[in-house]
């Protein structure tokens, strides 16, 4: 049994970005179920949308988010994330994270999709990379944190471990930490806190095909459904437009929007450009408009790709800006100074997420949701590329101000059982969790993809019930392991997708279902 004052679940830049400023204030453990370093952020490749530039404003930020959102973002918190937003991001420069700059030494800010300005600070085609070292750096040098790595999140301990009806209904439900499955030795832990953050990222390998690293199944969000926590617009999965098609690579490789943003444009087979007939940006719309234009064009032409084409800029910048692309594109023998790059849309990014308030407080007390894993209202039914990396650090710091004045207050009960796995087995057909999470990432994306319909998600549901079914008999009577653990978890966040796609009567965003192809009227929130 371990106590703290700080338990983060999840080694990405929001839950690096709390532990650091917490730990002048008490003891923090960082749990995470890979290595230190494997997480989301590492593989983030454009950058961070902030606004820097004397041309660039609050205002446009705050608009573009907007739009992109597509009349779903919570005002408010678009305004709280712009404008802390610098604050926040100057405080990763000091802890010496680099980001690109001219020869005149002004930052080199790249244009994504639905920006309408130069915004995006990067390092090169690698500013996950860089971020995620150098906060690891600092959090190697504090005393006052530790980290285990190896260790998979199994479920959040609340009163209902202690016996304690928790359904729904109940008014208040108390956090009191994780029960934690230690790889390495086999064993499940029970780690007690005063305050847990919960910053286990994405959820991309709901999907057969995803940007996504394998880490990325849901955990945090399927821990918070089970333990009757609130999660909010989780139809709303964003699908990145350019994956580099290479059948057989999973996951896919990511060829970042800002390729784009440097003149890169979506083309046919035969060459024509075929954005401007379906958007006046061009290859430069949001990511739901491209992705979905995309599709459409895949669909006409029975191709499994389209191409991107830079093949205009000179080859020296092209290396200059995205060496870590150009290599990978070589190395399968696409050189993409001269040739065109086939590409594919993934999913990649989960906008809905555990419902938090503008401290990222939970529905469960003690509890807070920061990065991917959480909905925080700033995404909408759209995000914004780019602002995920501005996000996670603008709430952790928000979290951290209201945890550290609350911490002390939270009674943690002297009764807490451990884990109790009396009676199950260790399994010998591993084989079978890996066919159901097969089948259930191959139904999501067949019947859940970009574009829906009643139909597919009742299809999907019906399939899902009886994978549901399956691993629930399965995991009752076995040991628990990683594999079957993630299992659950991602046919837990698809239930919800599914259940929140069927609950939304419209197309908006992320979310297009022929059924209903229009917005509704009414601006609603889906909230399980
Ligand atoms: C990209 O580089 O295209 C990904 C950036 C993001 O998803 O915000």
């Amino acid at each position: 049994m371990r106590k703290v004052d700080f338990l983060v679940i999840g080694s990405g830049i929001a839950g690096l970005s709390f532990a650091l400023k917490a730990a002048k204030y008490g003891t923090v453990l960082i749990v995470t179920k890979s290595n230190e370093d494997e997480s989301n952020t590492k593989y983030a490749q454009g950058g961070v949308a902030v606004v820097v530039d004397k041309d660039d404003s609050f205002e446009k930020h705050i608009e573009d988010t907007l739009i992109a959102g597509d009349g779903l973002c919570d005002k408010h918190i678009v305004e709280v994330v712009v404008t802390e937003g610098p604050q926040r991001i100057q405080e990763i420069i000091d802890y010496g994270t680099n980001f690109d700059k001219d020869g005149t030494g002004v930052y080199d800010l790249a244009k994504e999709g639905g920006h309408s300005e130069h915004r995006v600070l990067h390092y090169k085609d690698v500013t996950g990379y860089e971020i995620e070292s150098v906060l690891l750096k600092q959090i190697h040098q504090n005393e006052n944190i530790e980290i285990l790595t190896h260790y998979f999140c199994l479920e959040l301990i609340t009163q209902h471990h202690l016996g304690i009806h928790v359904d729904k209904a109940t008014e208040v439900i108390n956090c009191y930490g994780i029960y934690a499955f230690n790889t390495e030795l086999n064993d499940v832990e029970k780690i007690l806190a005063n305050v847990t953050i919960m910053a286990s990222g994405g959820a991309g390998h709901i999907y057969s095909s995803t940007t996504n690293p394998v880490i990325a199944t849901g955990d945090g969000m399927a821990m918070v459904y089970r333990a009757k926590g609130k999660v909010r617009n989780m139809e709303f999965i964003q699908f990145h437009p350019t994956a580099l098609y290479h059948p057989g690579e999973y996951p896919a490789f990511l060829i970042s929007e800002a390729v784009r943003g440097f003149g890169g444009v979506l083309r046919r087979k035969n060459g024509e450009e075929f954005m401007y007939e379906y958007d006046k940006r061009g290859s430069l719309a949001p990511r739901d408009i491209v992705a979905r234009a995309i599709d459409s064009e895949m669909k006409k032409s029975g191709e499994d790709f389209v191409y991107l084409d830079i093949t205009d800029r000179k080859k020296a910048d092209i290396l200059a800006h995205f060496p870590n692309i150009y290599a990978k594109c070589l190395s399968i023998g696409i050189d993409m100074t001269k040739d065109l790059i086939p590409v594919t849309p993934a999913a990649h990014y989960m906008c809905g997420g555990i419902l938090v308030d503008e401290f990222g407080r939970s529905s469960i007390k003690n509890l807070y949701a920061c990065g991917e894993c959480s909905s925080t209202g700033l995404h909408g039914a759209n995000r914004l590329a780019s602002n995920s990396l501005l996000e996670a650090p603008v709430f952790a710091h928000r979290i951290f101000e209201h945890a550290v004045a609350n911490f002390m207050n939270n009674v943690i009960p002297d009764n807490i059982p451990e884990w109790n796995d009396h009676g199950v087995t260790q399994s010998n057909e591993d084989i079978l969790v890996t066919h159901n999470l097969r089948e259930t990432q191959k139904l999501m994306s067949d019947y859940v993809g970009i574009v829906r319909s009643d139909f597919r998600l009742e299809r999907a549901m019906r399939r899902l019930y009886l994978l549901h079914q399956e691993t629930e008999d399965f995991y009752k009577g076995n040991k628990v392991s990683v594999k079957l653990c993630e299992l659950r978890n991602v046919i837990q966040v698809a239930f919800i997708v599914i259940k929140s796609a069927m609950a939304r009567k419209e197309s908006r965003g992320l979310h297009f279902t022929t059924d209903y192809p229009n917005h509704s009227e009414q601006l609603t929130d889906t909230i399980f």
